[in-house]
């Protein structure tokens, strides 16, 4: 009898405040995107020294009434570590003051490498319906949630649906731009010796451009479906190319893949994989792919990095084919596809730098 046994009763309530937590996180998100729609952290940001509450209800437009529900917003925010709180005033009228916490400065719109309109997509309604409908996809023969939740799979839908078409590419364009900056800061020599590579799927051209701007004599394809770069126009040494990377590849002396194979399956990889490697030369005369996508693995101590990955993965199931894969994954798909070698630099946080060879 669970209730009545001291040590019964406290495994009871701790799996009850376990599962809570886990009904709960989905606040988490959804808190943060409300303060970022709201703009708290450029206000906070802009304000420059500690924001008391007042202030920021002022900046934010809202009634005196809503001063409460602010706090409220921003007590949980504090907690998972967006905001802090510091002191201000003297001794004897002291208050409190909402400062940034150091990772808030990627929520920022001034900031160049902020993650907003990423944040805001994968948050998006479209996005987050998809989970509403994940155990009716387990059920059915349909290929995604997302085709279940939309009738179509996200790229068509994407072609058809202008809204959906720009906040994914303008999510995909500020990961692409913090994740170039980091390799041209500390990355340079995977581009050293390369007078041409085609970017793969490379939306609106954003890693093309940062290519080209930190190595003038490379010349960039940005190479992607013609509704992501219809009306683009191209530069001295960036191009456009609309096409069907299942069909063919533009050739160049390297191909760039970033976030391109996790959304796919492993046929589908090979497939694109295949087409890869028509596209460049051998290995002796310097062709090679170079992919930018996670390595899952259980690192001790890193719960958090691995939960990330594991979330990953859970939002691919949700709207494409792929899946977030392990070295062994990888080393598989490339021997399979007849290239020779590769070197794996886990240079990008989560994600890592894979160079392969034919
Ligand atoms: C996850 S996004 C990655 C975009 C970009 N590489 C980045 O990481 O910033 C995948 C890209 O693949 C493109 N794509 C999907 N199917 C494609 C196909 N069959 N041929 C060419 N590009 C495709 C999408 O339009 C999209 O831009």
């Amino acid at each position: 009898m669970a209730l009545e046994n001291g040590e019964l009763s406290k495994e009871l309530l701790d799996s009850q405040a376990h599962i809570w937590n886990h009904i709960f996180s989905l606040i988490n998100s959804m808190s943060l995107k409300c303060a970022v729609e709201l703009q708290i952290p450029d206000i906070i940001h802009r304000h420059g020294s500690p924001m008391l509450l007042s202030e920021l209800v002022k900046a934010l437009g809202l009634k005196d009434e809503r001063t409460h529900f602010v706090y409220r917003l921003m007590r949980i925010l504090v907690h998972s570590g967006f905001f802090v709180k510091q002191s201000v005033g003297n001794d004897e009228d002291e208050e409190e003051g909402y400062l940034l916490a150091p990772v808030s400065r990627l929520l920022i719109k001034d900031e160049p490498l902020n993650v907003r309109p990423y944040l805001l997509a994968v948050l998006d309604p479209m996005l987050l319906d998809t989970w509403q409908h994940m155990s009716e996809w387990f059920q059915n023969d349909d290929v995604t949630p997302f085709y279940t939740t939309h009738g179509r799979m996200f790229w068509d839908l994407a072609s058809h649906e202008p809204k959906l078409n720009e906040f994914f590419n303008e999510a995909m364009a500020s990961d692409a731009r913090l994740v170039i900056s980091v390799i041209l800061k500390h990355c340079r020599g995977v581009f050293e010796g390369l007078d041409s590579i085609v970017d793969v799927g490379g939306g609106t051209g954003t890693i093309a451009r940062a290519i080209v701007e930190g190595f003038p004599d490379i010349r960039c394809i940005c190479f992607d479906l013609p509704h992501v770069i219809n009306g683009l126009v191209g530069s001295k040494n960036v191009s456009y190319a609309g096409g069907d990377m299942f069909q063919t590849i533009p050739t160049a002396h390297a191909v760039l893949l970033k976030w391109i194979l996790h959304d796919w399956n492993d046929e589908e990889c090979m497939k694109i994989l295949k087409k890869c490697k028509e596209a460049i030369p051998s290995k002796e005369n310097g062709g090679k792919l170079i992919i930018i996508d996670m390595v899952v693995k259980a690192r001790e101590g890193e719960n958090k990095v691995l939960e990330t990955q594991l979330f990953f993965d859970m939002h691919l199931m949700t709207l494409m084919t792929g899946r977030e894969r392990s070295e062994d994954d990888w080393a598989k798909l490339f021997i399979d596809v007849g290239f020779s070698d590769y070197k794996i630099t886990p240079i990008l946080g989560l994600r890592s730098l894979i160079e392969v060879y034919p």
